[in-house]
């Protein structure tokens, strides 16, 4: 569906050019729901508008939906579907008339346009909105019609650029049904990025990470979770000595690392914690140590991001 070779874009401004994109190497197959997380400004919305001819590759080239985005963007345009960071909807027109012209512009007749339009509207929980200018929509429910533009000619290939940014837990958890759903039932192919990293981590089965305009990793959120951090198993003990006691054991057990003690709290990091905790738990026993509370926490994303860069990506999202 898509493959980028080299793909680069510069931008000019008065304090010299910014290299948003570096050398861009991407391929995603038919069906693939990939999300490209990143810091803001690494590139991502800048991809994006390449991969959807809203903007040229400076150098590099790409193919999308099987056309080339240089030599025949309307073919390009054609195939794909796309809700841009910043809101798609105009401003004056009724936000039903809004989606069924968006319909007919991608060639539905009037009443195919109108049904889908309803059916939509219904979906995203705009029933109550869509007889009101888009201008006088509330955030979320212009970026509900933002989507439900990207979404009514049913392409096979879907680009979102932040979807869930502004809309609350309900909408949010509402859209990843309808996206889930369209995949399921047409086998949408859907590129998007996230700033909520328990959504890419919930929704991806394939997460692109991309930091100064470069792909920095790539592969399933459990690869990559698993390649980089391993758990964090946190031991809580009656007293110090105890929690003495526990490290002590702790360290000794093979592929432990980093053990940290914090008064009564001790800290670890295993490849896999519930792998060792049986072993940690006999050893801790034999030790002398008794626990009065044992977690482990599988890695997230952000950790990914953290050891691949020394820097954390909610600092730049928050
Ligand atoms: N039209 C432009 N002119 C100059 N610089 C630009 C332009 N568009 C983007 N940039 C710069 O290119 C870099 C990448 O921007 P881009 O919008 O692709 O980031 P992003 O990953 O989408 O970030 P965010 O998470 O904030 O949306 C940034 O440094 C940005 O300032
Ligand atoms: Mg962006």
């Amino acid at each position: 569906m898509i493959h980028t070779r080299a793909l680069t874009r510069d931008f000019g401004t008065k304090s010299g050019t910014v290299q948003a994109v570096r050398g861009l190497d991407l391929d995603v197959g038919a069906g693939e729901l990939v999300a490209l997380l990143g810091p803001n400004g690494a590139g991502k919305s800048t991809t994006l508008r390449m991969l959807t001819t809203l903007l040229p590759p400076t150098s590099g080239g790409a193919t999308v939906a099987g056309r080339d985005v240089v030599a025949d963007p309307a073919g390009v345009r054609r195939r794909i579907g796309f809700v841009g960071q910043g809101h798609g909807a105009g401003f004056d027109q009724l936000a039903r008339d809004e989606l069924v012209t968006q319909g007919r512009c991608y060639g539905l007749g009037r009443a195919e346009a109108r049904r889908r339009a309803e059916a939509l509207l219904t979906e995203l929980e705009l029933d109550g909105a869509a007889d009101r200018e888009s201008v006088r929509l509330s955030g979320g429910q212009r970026r509900r019609l933002d989507i439900a533009m990207g979404l009514i000619h049913r392409p096979d290939l879907l680009f979102l650029d932040e979807p869930s940014t502004g809309l609350d837990p309900h909408s949010r958890a509402n859209l990843w049904s309808h996206v889930l759903r369209m995949r399921a039932e047409h086998g949408t192919t859907v590129v998007l990025t996230t700033h909520y990293l328990d959504e890419a981590d919930a929704v991806a089965e394939r997460v692109v990470v991309i930091d100064h305009g470069r792909v920095i990793a790539d592969g399933t959120p459990d690869e990559l979770k698993g390649k980089v951090s391993g758990d964090l198993v946190s031991l809580t003990t009656a007293t110090a000595d105890a929690a003495r006691a526990a490290a002590e054991a702790a360290g000794r057990l093979p592929g432990t690392t980093a053990v940290e003690t914090d008064g009564t709290e001790v800290r670890l990091r295993v490849p896999r914690g519930d792998a060792v905790l049986p072993e940690l738990l006999r050893a801790l026993d034999a030790a002398g140590a008794p626990l009065t509370g044992v977690r482990v926490q599988r890695p997230t994303l952000d950790d990914v991001f953290l050891t691949l860069t020394g820097r954390s990506l909610r600092e730049g999202a928050e």
